[in-house]
């Protein structure tokens, strides 16, 4: 089989800009944060398949924080780039920024992680090209994302651990928090 060329993330670079339009609101007149994930996801693919040339999906979202309420009229942009690659997934990082035109006016809500994995037409797992590193931004991305995956392996490594925690001796921890304990059955 042929060897995959690296690529540079700036060849799969990718920017969605939509208006937000009145039915993207809920009750409280701001952006709903599903319209955001939802365009969110669509920029991640887009960038993941310019990368790959194949079909991607979605199996992880990172450091979904919106900082700032999106308003009706305001133009929402997401730019999406390739931060790392490992064998069969890749990390794209997104940007989303949203703009008053009136006034010019640029706000960042976010910044997410969407990790995609390349799929090929038998929707087997497949090996996506290297990622050409040719900045000092693209190293420190590259660098930050194997941080956060050690990060996730270390915090499912200390939730298996309190799923299988002795709840008689951790109980007293809660005392402070804002919880009434009413036990109707033993502590397993
Ligand atoms: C994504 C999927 C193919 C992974 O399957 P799997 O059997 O875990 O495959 P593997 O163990 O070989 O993992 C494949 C890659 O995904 C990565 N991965 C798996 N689970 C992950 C997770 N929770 N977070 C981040 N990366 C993950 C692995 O590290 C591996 O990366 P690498 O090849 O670069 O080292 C499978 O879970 C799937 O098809 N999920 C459904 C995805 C989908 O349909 N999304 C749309 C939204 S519904």
């Amino acid at each position: 089989m042929e060897a995959l060329q690296p690529k540079s993330p700036y060849s799969s670079e990718t920017t969605i800009t939509e208006l937000m339009i009145p039915s993207y609101a809920n009750f409280g007149g701001k952006i709903h944060g599903g319209i955001l994930l939802a365009l969110m996801d669509k920029v991640a693919y887009a960038c993941a398949a310019k990368h790959t040339g194949n079909y991607c999906v979605t199996v992880s979202v990172e450091n979904v924080e919106f900082l700032q309420p999106v308003e009706v009229g305001e133009l929402v942009s997401l730019k999406a780039r390739v931060n790392y690659v490992g064998n069969t997934s890749l990390v794209v990082g997104i940007r989303v920024e949203s703009e008053n035109v009136k006034t010019g006016k640029v706000k960042h809500t976010n910044t997410s992680y969407f990790t995609m994995v390349s799929k090929n037409d038998k929707n087997e797992t497949c090996v996506v090209p290297e990622l050409l590193l040719e900045d000092s931004d693209g190293v420190r991305r590259f660098f930050e994302a194997i941080i956060r995956k050690y990060n996730r392996q270390q915090f499912k490594h200390e939730m298996d651990k309190a799923k299988n925690a002795d709840l008689k001796k951790e109980i007293s921890q809660l005392k402070n928090e804002r919880c009434v304990i009413q036990l109707k059955d033993d502590i397993k």
